[in-house]
């Protein structure tokens, strides 16, 4: 399939062998991606005038709009083919219908300490066990911006499980991104990795630190959005292809009343919020104990759970 779109960018009237690989060079890889971008990014991506810009994304979108609308029996049956991912504790895994389904973005967002990226790395241990113990038997993707991904807290959570560390680290794959363009390049870098070994598990920890860094003040804020929707659908779609997981951070202050009134926190506000399948809001409680609260899903009630963060890891 993915091979298919990749032949697909060289047949697009007004596309010769030159302009498809500088779209190609500017991380346009599939059809998808060019239907979905606007003129002007065009332009300023690959270099093209705005008449040949917007002419090549009108084929794009007549190409990909073949497949916009399927039944709902064709959606019904991509459905049973879900999977999902244990994170270690038992009432959040219920709390989000049995586990960290595929096919979806879950953001987890709260402030600092709050368990985002305990429960990213839990997850990259949990998708390579057997289906019967919570896993999808495969590897994991993670992309740092942070550079808060560590090896040693994967080693601790493997030896609670009897796995095999040595084993477990070489099937998770970290990226360090340096800034946001480079966090959306290394997107890229994952289809292609996608293509060698089956990983289901993507996680971006964290999705918006570089955009909040990167994009100050009113004037930046709808560059920012738009630059936001297109990683999150590109995730999206990521997700709907290889059957996986992705799971996204977002740190937000405290009080969440504060939300609402101002657009700019959390960030990426309601851009991350409409496209995320589920949004889990997470607190700090006494100790060791957090609280994950399911915030708008398509067909969950809202709910709250309570679980741990130990060294051995997630749990209840
Ligand atoms: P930010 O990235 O700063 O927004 O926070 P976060 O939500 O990602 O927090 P994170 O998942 O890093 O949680 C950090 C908390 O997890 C710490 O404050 C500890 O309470 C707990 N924690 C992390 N590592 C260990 C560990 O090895 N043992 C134990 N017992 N707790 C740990
Ligand atoms: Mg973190």
């Amino acid at each position: 399939m993915e091979k298919d779109s990749a032949n697909e960018i060289d047949n697009l009237p007004g596309v010769g062998p030159a302009t498809a690989e500088k779209l190609r060079e500017s991380g346009l890889t599939e059809l998808m991606d060019i239907a979905v971008i606007s003129p002007q990014e065009l332009t300023d991506l690959a270099d093209l005038g705005l008449t040949t810009a917007s002419k090549i994304i009108q084929e794009a979108r007549k190409m990909v709009n073949k497949d916009d609308f399927k039944t709902g029996k064709e959606l019904f049956e991509k459905r049973q083919d879900i999977g999902k991912i244990s994170c270690g504790s038992n009432t959040l895994n219920e709390l989000l219908g049995g586990g960290f389904e595929s096919q979806s973005i879950i953001e987890l967002f709260g402030e600092f300490g709050s368990g985002k990226t305990q429960i990213a790395h839990q997850l990259c241990v949990m998708v390579q066990l057997p289906k019967e113990q919570g896993g999808l038997e495969s590897h994991a993707f993670y992309i740092d911006t942070e550079n808060t991904f560590r090896p040693e807290r994967i080693i601790q959570m493997s030896e609670a499980r009897d796995l095999d560390p040595d084993e477990v680290l070489s099937k998770i794959h970290v990226a360090r991104a340096y800034n946001s363009s480079h966090q959306m390049l290394l997107l890229d870098k994952v289809k292609e990795l996608s293509k060698e070994v089956s990983g289901r598990l993507l996680i971006v920890d964290s999705l918006t630190a570089h955009f909040r860094a990167e994009y100050i003040g009113r004037g930046a804020l709808a560059d920012r959005q738009q630059k936001l929707n297109r990683h999150m659908h590109e995730l999206l779609r990521w997700s709907d292809l290889n059957n996986g997981v992705v799971c996204v951070t977002n740190q937000v202050a405290a009080k969440p009343d504060a939300f609402f009134g101002d657009p700019t926190r959390p960030i990426g506000g309601h851009i991350v919020g409409h496209t995320a399948t589920f949004r889990v809001y997470l607190r700090k409680s006494k100790g060791p104990k957090r609280i994950a609260r399911l915030i708008d899903s398509p067909h969950l009630p809202e709910g709250e759970a309570v679980f741990t963060i130990t060294k051995e890891g997630i749990n209840d």
